[in-house]
């Protein structure tokens, strides 16, 4: 699908790749909906593109409320008339283990990672099918192809969005609309204090800021920046590719998941 003059918008908006995908898709000549639920964070950084002469609409919206996510879609169409470009982009990580996490943070997780994506399917699809144009870009993980001890209720969720992403792909080939799988390695945002966006009720501090290179470092990777990220992304809805990775790792970590799996191997983490 080409870019420019067209209209996307993007989840999870406000901070790191859903920025940079803004960003880059103004760069292209696109119209921009940034949507996220930390007003502040959204507040500032659609001002600041504004006074560039970046062409946004900024919509505080919960990705996890279904609700607002149709809230989102039709005030999209109220301000550009249509929309060509989805980016399910927002998601969090709440940093505990499976049999750690209780039942309300996995109702955060799931509804933010999962959730927020089918609700993004459900209320965009049928528009760029009436429309005859579309694309979807639903931001998955590395963490949805292969498994650590490490991110707890993440996997699971991002292994879902791999799934509903395949799926879609399938169910629209033929369509006018194209989707794509975004699964970054590590990228230099602030998904590691997702927590300052959980619902006040979960009762978490202020999360700490923890230098990227100390996460690399214990993942066994190294940080891109997100605008890296969204050049791939662009380059992607163009060529109509469905896999966007990030790293040529992450091809060494699926391979060797998958040879255990052909062997019955029980699983485990690393290369
Ligand atoms: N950074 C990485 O290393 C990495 C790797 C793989 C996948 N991802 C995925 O990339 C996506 C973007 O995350 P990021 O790394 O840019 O992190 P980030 O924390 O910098 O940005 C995430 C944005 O999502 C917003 N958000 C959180 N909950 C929301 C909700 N309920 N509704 C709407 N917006 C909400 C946040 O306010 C924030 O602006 C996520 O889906 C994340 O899981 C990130």
């Amino acid at each position: 699908m080409e870019l420019d003059g067209r209209t996307a918008v993007v989840t999870g908006a406000a901070s790191g790749i859903g920025l940079a995908l803004t960003e880059r898709f103004l760069d292209e000549g696109m119209s921009v909906v940034m949507a996220d639920i930390e007003r502040e964070a959204l507040e500032r950084e659609a001002g600041r593109i504004e006074a560039a002469g970046g062409k946004v609409h900024a919509v505080v919206c919960d990705v996890a409320d279904s609700n607002q996510v149709a809230d989102l879609r039709d005030r999209a169409l109220e301000a550009y008339g249509a929309v060509h470009l989805l980016c399910n982009n927002a998601g969090v990580a709440n940093g505990r283990p499976n049999h750690k996490t209780t039942p309300a943070e996995w109702d955060w997780v799931v509804g933010v990672n999962l959730m927020g994506v089918a609700y993004g399917v459900s209320a965009f699809v049928p528009v760029m099918l009436e429309q005859g144009e579309g694309h979807v870009v639903n931001t998955a993980s590395e963490a949805g192809l292969t498994s650590s001890p490490a991110l707890g209720p993440y996997h699971p969720t991002k292994y879902a969005v791999v799934g509903l992403s395949e799926s879609l792909f399938m169910e629209l080939e033929g369509t006018p609309v194209g989707v794509s799988c975004l699964c970054p390695e590590l990228v230099d945002t602030k998904i590691f204090e997702s927590t300052r966006n959980a619902p006040s009720e979960l009762g978490y501090r202020q999360p700490p800021s923890i230098p990227i290179d100390q996460i690399a470092e214990l993942m066994g990777t190294t940080p891109l920046p997100p605008a890296d990220v969204a050049g791939r992304v662009a380059y992607a809805v163009r060529s109509g590719e469905f896999w966007i990775l990030t790293h040529q790792s992450t091809l060494g970590r699926v391979h060797n998941r998958n040879s255990r799996l052909n062997q019955l191997r029980n699983p485990k983490f690393g290369n």
